[in-house]
């Protein structure tokens, strides 16, 4: 059984640190990336407050292709460039997107998101998926929300 222990409520840093440690525990010395991405979106829906879906995209060609992920079904492919998760695979940076209405070319998978994050999960220099995050809060997200999740990403790209 597993029963996290991260309380939402923690400051940021702290939540986060306790995430990545939460999460390289769950995937150690499991290889299999589905079941570990699941475990993975599982973990920070528990953990990051005030998300309405949290996941991953993976890398297939030309184009991101849904991974696991909490929260409702979403669009299945996005091409590279489309989209906040399609800016951050021809990219690899970062999207960090405050308000979600005023970004050309956002796909609304859950018309309840206002703000968005995402961020690159990096294997030997190339994007292997994204982790997408989104919110039904304005500006949700924040420098602190984007290290974080990099840190995620870290122990992500570990397996993928
Ligand atoms: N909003 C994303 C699409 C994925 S859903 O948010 C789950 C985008 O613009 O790429």
């Amino acid at each position: 059984m597993f029963d996290t222990a991260i309380d939402p409520a923690l400051p940021k840093p702290l939540l986060y640190a306790e995430l990545a440690r939460a999460a390289a525990a769950l995937v150690d010395g499991e290889p299999d990336p589905v079941a570990n991405m699941a475990n993975l979106a599982a973990l920070a829906a528990l953990s990051i407050p005030q998300l309405n879906w949290v996941g991953f995209y993976r890398v297939q060609g030309e184009e991101l292709v849904l991974g696991p992920f909490i929260g409702k079904p979403a669009c299945i492919r996005i091409p590279f460039g489309q989209g906040v998760c399609g800016a951050a695979a021809r990219t690899g940076e970062v999207q960090l997107v405050v308000d979600v209405h005023a970004f050309a070319g956002h796909i609304a998978c859950d018309a309840a998101s206002r703000s968005e994050l995402v961020v690159p999960v990096i294997v030997d220099g190339l994007v292997r998926a994204v982790i997408d995050l989104d919110s039904p809060e304005p500006a949700r997200f924040d420098p602190e929300d984007a290290a974080g999740i990099q840190e995620l990403a870290a122990v992500a790209a570990r397996f993928l």
